[in-house]
């Protein structure tokens, strides 16, 4: 696949990025925790469920349109948080961030982001969403609320299930998750010319590579490792349903809780007065051995669909996955690697392309299954 133009489906744009991405980051997006059962999982589970073709009834005008939280939404995706966007390409959460404000959905803002959350509000004309991570020292918390307040981030949404962080092998071997030896650092630098168009875009003219969201509790001029080292030791285990009283003391908007995948939670949610759930089990890159987010998707939203909103990710990759996703009860998804290869593959112009497929995709099977409208909450 030698140019963007070629690029049909959400593999297409995982192979030219590849082809771009020094191989620690592509390595970092495309790969799952432990045997990567859960991350397959998640994509298979979308060839077991069916689309019900139907005729001869009039679908000339069909809606792809949702509102959620108080927002509409021209087709029922959310570009997934994920971390390290900005060294995808050249201020990447920027570039993800207008494509995502063009085609009319929102961005959820990582924070775990290269680009800060006021830069990405200030240079894509529109606030993300936002995503919190929860760390020891909670007075961290609150000020990454209060600018994400301020910089008018509407939804938080809070992550639960990166309690410890999952290993990843291709991270320990492609050297994103530990210190690289000095034969590797020279391969790097091989590595860095032989994929200059990257090196040029992002290394050289992207600067700075800091978490734009950490300054103040992450050294500056911190490795990849050292990130690591420091996620591991401060993300806060101890995590549980009484702190979202905290997380409502500063935040007045609608919470939406990531990484639900049982009923006995989705329950709890409602019990502790949550806006929304995304099932979702981090693309399988935490628990492995988890089943598909899929497969669960149709009993959490029998059991609490109608208390609050339910949203899925994981192995959405094409408009008829989403299609798929909203039968089985969601009322929109998340879509993460999607986004994250066609940023590589692209820029802000190839998560365009992306979206914009990915919308028509979803019109056509609409059109194909006589679904004129989804529910909205
Ligand atoms: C993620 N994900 C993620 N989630 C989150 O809450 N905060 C984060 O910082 C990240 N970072 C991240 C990095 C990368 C490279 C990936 C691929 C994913 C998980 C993400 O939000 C989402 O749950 C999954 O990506 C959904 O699965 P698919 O669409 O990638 O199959």
């Amino acid at each position: 696949m030698a140019n963007l133009e070629a690029c049909a489906s959400v593999e297409d744009y995982r192979r030219l990025a590849r082809a771009r991405l020094p191989r620690i980051l592509f390595d970092y997006i495309d790969g799952g925790s432990y045997s990567e059962q859960t991350l397959r999982a998640n994509v298979t589970a979308f060839q077991d469920v069916k689309l019900k073709q139907r005729v001869m009834i009039d679908v000339d005008k069909v809606d792809p349109t949702v509102k959620l939280f108080e927002q509409d939404m021209a087709f029922p995706v959310i570009c997934a948080p994920v971390g390290f966007s900005g060294m995808y390409a050249r201020r990447g959460e920027v570039q993800a961030a207008r494509a995502a404000h063009a085609a009319g959905i929102p961005i959820c803002l990582s924070t775990l982001s290269i680009c800060s959350i006021e830069e990405v509000t200030r240079d894509s004309g529109a606030p993300p969403w936002f995503q919190l991570y929860i760390i020891r020292d909670r007075s961290w918390a609150v000020t990454l609320m209060q600018r994400a307040k301020a910089a008018g981030c509407k939804v938080l949404v809070l992550t639960a299930d990166l309690q410890t962080p999952g290993t990843r092998y291709r991270d320990i071997r492609s050297g994103m998750a530990r210190k690289l030896t000095l034969p590797e650092q020279v391969g790097r630098v091989v590595e860095g010319m032989r994929k200059f168009d990257w090196t040029r875009d992002v290394y050289l003219r992207g600067r700075p590579h800091r978490f734009g969201n950490l300054d103040g509790v992450l050294p500056r001029e911190a490795s990849f490792a050292d990130a690591w080292a420091w996620i591991g030791a401060n993300f806060d285990p101890s995590v549980n349903w009484d702190d979202l009283a905290f997380i409502r003391d500063h935040w007045d908007g609608p919470v939406v809780l990531k990484g639900v995948m049982c009923v006995e939670d989705a329950e709890l949610a409602v019990k502790h007065g949550l806006d929304g759930i995304v099932v979702s089990n981090h693309g399988g890159r935490q628990l492995d051995s988890g089943v598909s987010t899929l497969s669960v998707l149709p009993d959490i939203a029998n059991a609490v669909g109608d208390k609050l909103t339910v949203l899925m990710d994981g192995g959405v990759r094409s408009g008829g996955d989403v299609v798929k996703a909203l039968q089985s009860g969601a009322r929109g998804c998340l879509v993460g690697r999607a986004w994250a290869f066609a940023l590589a593959a692209g820029g802000e112009f190839g998560v365009s392309r992306m979206l914009t497929t990915m919308q028509s995709e979803i019109l056509a099977a609409q059109r194909l299954s006589a679904i004129k409208h989804f529910a909205s909450n």
